[in-house]
């Protein structure tokens, strides 16, 4: 899927940002006391320093809420102002209802339409890319758009190999309608041949819980660490390159670069090819470690908070994650009020 929104009747843009982690961080040597690995190796194979922990209790909706807040706050907006919710997740509070419907509920949205997205680490681009639609066919005025994590509870704390990567977060965004600039294209996909490159075993209809799932372990994540890794520096590229072809945009026009936070080695490698200097390349994995979809948001309330996120800025977001999917958009700023950043 990939579009460019020249021909679209009205501009659509990002008014306000958010986020929210837990407080409580995990270094790399807290995990090195556990098992066998090494501050070294995670930071040379990953550029992972810590992630933030949210711990038994904490569900995904706890940190939607406040990263929704904010983003409110910051675009002017009440929650009643709001008209649709869509939760971009793949932990959510429960199986169902969504974390959507939650999230409505405690920010007093009242009575609007929401629902889930599940698009792994792509599910904000891909919830992105359904607000602008809505706003765009005129279903919808005003979307809060949540990408949220907690992937600390599926991962295998055993396995080296996946739970050094993980963290968890929150990250909202206002979308709507922009006087100028806003969305320039986006592009969307998925190889589904690579489901079980990165996926839990049990816990859906495949495999209900039971005694048995939970005594094999097929309720943490599995993942083919070196397939996804080859997987992500390959439709980086190809998705960024796509929007930009798009919208009629080379990289050098690019302001601000914000890969989905997986691992440094696969942002460092995504953004040689396509020719995007460093400097503008946006990198917080060190902090956070992945935290699925909630990681380009949490990158643009920092980015907010920055001051980055000014008149004219022109930004481009690639996510990948489990399906395989992978998306990009890319925006103007200039349309988009402050992005949070006077707030
Ligand atoms: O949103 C998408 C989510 N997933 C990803 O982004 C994952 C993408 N993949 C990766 O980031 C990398 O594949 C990893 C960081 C997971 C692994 O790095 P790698 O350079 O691909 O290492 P490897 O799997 O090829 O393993 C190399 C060695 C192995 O030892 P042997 O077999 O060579 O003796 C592993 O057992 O490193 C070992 N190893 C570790 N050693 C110390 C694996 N994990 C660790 C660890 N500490 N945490």
């Amino acid at each position: 899927m990939i579009a460019s929104t020249k021909s679209a009747p009205i501009r659509v843009g990002i008014t306000g940002v958010g986020s929210c982690v837990p407080d409580t961080v995990m270094t790399n040597d807290d995990i090195a006391e556990r098992l066998q690995t090494n501050h070294e190796w995670i930071v040379e194979r990953t550029g992972i320093h810590q992630r933030h922990v949210a711990g038994p209790g904490v569900a995904a909706s706890d940190l939607s809420v406040p990263a929704a807040e904010l983003a409110l706050k910051r675009a002017g907006l009440a929650a009643s102002d709001i008209d649709l919710i869509i939760v971009a997740t793949i932990t959510p509070d429960m199986p169902f209802p969504a974390t959507a419907s939650v999230v409505a509920d405690r920010i007093g949205a009242g009575k609007v339409a929401a629902y889930d997205l599940q698009a792994g680490c792509t599910g904000f681009v891909y919830a992105l890319t359904q607000a602008y639609s809505t706003i765009v066919a005129g279903l919808a005025a005003r979307i809060l758009v949540v990408g949220v994590d907690l992937l600390t509870n599926y991962v295998d704390w055993e396995d080296r190999g996946t739970c050094i990567l993980f963290g968890d977060g929150a990250g909202a965004a206002i979308v709507e309608e922009v006087p100028a600039g806003g969305f320039l294209s986006f592009e969307l996909g998925n190889d589904g041949a690579g489901v079980e490159d990165l996926y839990v075993p049990a816990g859906g209809t495949r495999q209900p819980a039971s005694e048995a799932t939970v005594a094999a372990n097929d309720h943490t994540m599995r993942m083919n660490g070196r397939q996804v890794f080859k997987f992500a520096t390959r439709v980086m590229v190809t998705s960024a390159q796509s929007a930009l072809d798009a919208a009629g945009f080379e990289a050098a026009d690019v302001d601000l670069y914000v890969p989905h936070q997986a691992n440094k080695r696969i942002i460092d490698h995504a953004v040689k090819v396509l020719g995007i200097p460093e400097e503008k390349v946006v990198v917080n994995v060190d902090r956070f470690g992945n935290t699925s979809a909630a990681s380009i948001p949490i990158c643009l309330d920092e980015m907010a908070e920055a001051g980055q996120l000014t008149d004219g800025v022109r930004v481009l977001m690639t996510g990948v994650g489990t399906g395989l999917t992978w998306g990009s958009a890319l925006i103007d700023w200039s349309g988009g009020v402050n992005g949070g950043a006077s707030a």
